[in-house]
């Protein structure tokens, strides 16, 4: 086999905010292609970076008086530290804000100037006077100048999805300051997409793009591109365009560069490889980059345009991915699924993740749904209770009956046809579709744990006579096994190194499946894997829950609810008959509420506010007709209603006191 020599990259999380779920499965995804090609023998340099700038950081650096070299410093350790917990492969995760960048950026920037792609044009934008700063579409609400629905954001109306100017909004703000933003003319720099179309067209149906992809772009392509802006005024945390003071890099410019810059800092601590063995034009070398599908304008239309005139190979492929929902919906804070790498890894092992998105990926762009009660359910029903179960039901006679040591022979046929379902999984893996991968490999766990009971170890092993079967069967499950490890070793290294270490073996490869183990001493089985706790699940939700601040500013009409949404609410006055607090909540108090003809028990997060004992007594208003929701504590039969930024200032809605338990409010 041919080796190949591949550059790979994920999207550069933004600097400004913690890793989430969302960046979880991409890089999942990436690291366990990359982990594949690596097995597979093939050279796989997988980097990353944090994109640190742009008006977001400024403004968050600012918020937490800091400067934003402080601000990116702290998160960069923070993303790496989750990535690693996670066991993402990086080989370097740098920062945009670096020396190499910045050369890179300039140098890029020169090419396309140099071949007379860079025009400046003058053009009118929404200004903070108050601010003083140029604001971007997301900076403005206003009153859409359509529908008239109110906190429209500048670029598009969520309520009636009209898309307009932001100059077209009625009675606009800045989101920053709250001033009413004027017109004000700046001198802009444009890299000419435009003159790249008929380029675009053959490029993006090369080969290089997902279908789904290609034929969303050819909408674009066929309208027309127009020219990119790729400059902003100040203040701006940027790179400063060379030749121009008070003009700088708009970050979508010096992103994508990162990835070679990063690449570029990785060959300066490994000498071997070579920075233009990958990026010169016409390169054997291969580049990948996984994305989400929201950023496929830069990386297919922008990026492979400014590669080609600045003189750099172009990607070999894009893969990109759909958005992560949790139980079909979008992830939500005050849902709780708005879930945090950091918090996920509080309660759970990451390996159990790693599985479950890869069961659900296919190497489309479809968007991937979470289902809790699935994930418990898939993991312990195919990892523990299909593939450790193998090892933990062959290791017990193996150890105990013979010393730790395997049989002389490996030639059982069931071996053999997992050994051959490899170059299968192996094509299922190259083409991302890891759900095909999972399903082949747990096709093959179940026959293994079916050879276990048709032989029945526990049965032969209380006859003296056929010891030497028992000691066959265990070493074939066992030989099964590690072929199985091998397999989804991509998906779970830790699993992996752990077999390694009870096999007594060196690391598994894709090529070294075929060399079964005889005779081979192993080492005392040892727990591999547990079960998850649904409970912890349960936990891992209740700690992600954000109560939504400022929602008065914040609510979008496109999540407003009709009055008959409002109709299906069933309010109710409660008397509270009693409070208690909950052992090991930090947020919750038991309640016990009164409803006239029935009583409910209820957890409420009004801890911080109230003592329970002044509590009892008092009227309030419960939602009655909410699904009863399990939590860590209890079931929680509702929720009584309450006002309030947090803290000490949480105040439960108290009816007057001639209202009385059991009368509907509305
Ligand atoms: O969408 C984002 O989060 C960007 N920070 C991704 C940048 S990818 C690349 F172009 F740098
Ligand atoms: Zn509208």
């Amino acid at each position: 086999m041919e080796k190949r020599r591949l550059l790979v990259t994920s999207a550069l999380p933004n600097a400004n905010g913690p890793i989430h779920l969302g960046h979880l499965m991409e890089h999942i995804q990436t690291d366990i292609w990359v982990r594949f090609q690596r097995e597979q023998g093939h050279e796989c340099i997988y980097v990353c970076a944090d994109d640190a700038h742009g008006t977001a950081t400024m403004l968050q650096a600012q918020e937490l008086n800091i400067t934003p070299e402080e601000l990116i410093a702290q998160m960069q350790e923070e993303h790496q530290r989750d990535f690693s917990d996670f066991k993402i492969s990086h080989d370097k995760y740098h920062t945009t804000h670096s020396e190499e960048n910045k050369t890179l950026a300039t140098l890029i920037y020169n090419r396309l100037l140099a071949a007379e792609q860079i025009q400046v044009k003058s053009i009118n934008q929404l200004y903070d006077p108050e601010k003083k700063m140029f604001l971007a579409d997301r900076f403005i609400v206003g009153i859409c100048p359509r529908c008239k629905a109110s906190n429209q954001y500048g670029d598009n109306c969520e309520a009636c999805g009209a898309t307009y100017d932001a100059t077209d909004l009625i009675d606009p703000q800045s989101k920053i300051s709250g001033a009413k933003p004027v017109l004000k003319e700046s001198a802009h720099f444009f890299f000419t997409l435009s003159n790249f179309t008929q380029y675009l067209k053959t490029w993006t149906r090369s080969g290089t793009l997902q279908e789904q992809v290609a034929n969303k772009l050819s909408e674009w392509l066929d309208a027309g591109l127009q020219d990119w802006d790729i400059s902003r005024d100040p203040p701006y945390f940027g790179f400063e365009i060379p030749g121009t003071t008070g003009k700088y890099f708009y970050v979508w410019l010096d992103a994508p560069v990162g990835y070679m810059a990063s690449f570029q800092n990785y060959c300066a601590t490994n000498q071997q490889i070579d920075f233009d063995d990958f990026w010169r034009e016409g390169s054997d070398c291969e580049v990948h980059h996984f994305i989400g599908k929201d950023i496929v304008n830069f990386h297919a239309l922008f990026w492979p345009a400014i590669l080609h005139v600045s003189g750099f190979r172009t990607p070999t492929r894009i893969h990109a991915h759909g958005f992560v929902k949790v139980g079909g919906l979008k992830m939500s804070k005050s849902r709780g699924t708005f879930i945090m790498a950091r918090n996920y890894l509080e309660h759970l092992d990451p390996e159990y993740l790693r599985y479950y998105f890869a069961a659900k990926m296919n190497g489309g762009v479809d968007d991937i749904d979470i289902n809790l009660d699935d994930f418990v359910q898939r993991v312990n029903a195919d990892l523990v209770g299909k593939v450790v179960n193998i090892a933990s039901r062959c290791a017990g006679f193996i150890n105990k009956q013979f010393d730790g040591r395997l049989s002389s022979q490996a030639d059982n046929p069931l071996l053999t046809e997992c050994i051959n379902a490899g170059d299968g999984i192996a094509e299922h893996y190259e083409n991302c579709d890891f759900n095909k991968v999972v399903r082949d490999i747990m096709a093959l766990a179940d026959k293994a744990n079916q050879f276990i009971d048709e032989h029945k170890p526990w049965v032969m092993s209380k006859d003296s006579a056929r010891k030497n079967e028992v000691q066959q069967v265990c070493s074939d499950g066992l030989n099964l096994f590690r072929v199985i490890v091998t397999y989804l070793k991509p998906i779970l290294p830790s699993l992996a190194e752990k077999s390694e270490i009870f096999l007594s073996i060196a690391p598994l490869s894709w090529a070294d499946r075929s060399n079964s183990l005889t005779e081979h001493q192993i080492n005392k089985f040892q727990p591999l894997m547990t079960r998850i706790e649904s409970e912890k699940v349960d936990a891992m939700i209740e700690d992600s829950i954000e109560e939504p601040e400022e929602t008065d500013t914040e609510q979008h009409a496109s999540e407003m609810i009709d009055i008959e949404d409002f109709a299906k609410i069933d309010l109710r006055v409660v008397r509270i008959v009693a409070a208690e607090q909950v052992e090991g909540a930090d947020k919750l108090l038991r309640l016990t509420l009164d409803l006239g003809d029935e009583t409910r028990s209820v957890f409420a997060g009004i801890k911080s506010a109230y003592q329970p004992e002044d509590l009892v007594g008092r009227l309030s208003v419960m939602v009655a007709n909410l699904k009863p929701r399990k939590m860590r504590f209890g079931v929680s039969e509702g929720m009584v209603l309450a006002a309030g930024p947090g803290g000490k200032d949480i105040f439960l809605l108290e009816p007057h006191a001639g209202a009385s338990p059991g009368m509907k409010v509305s």
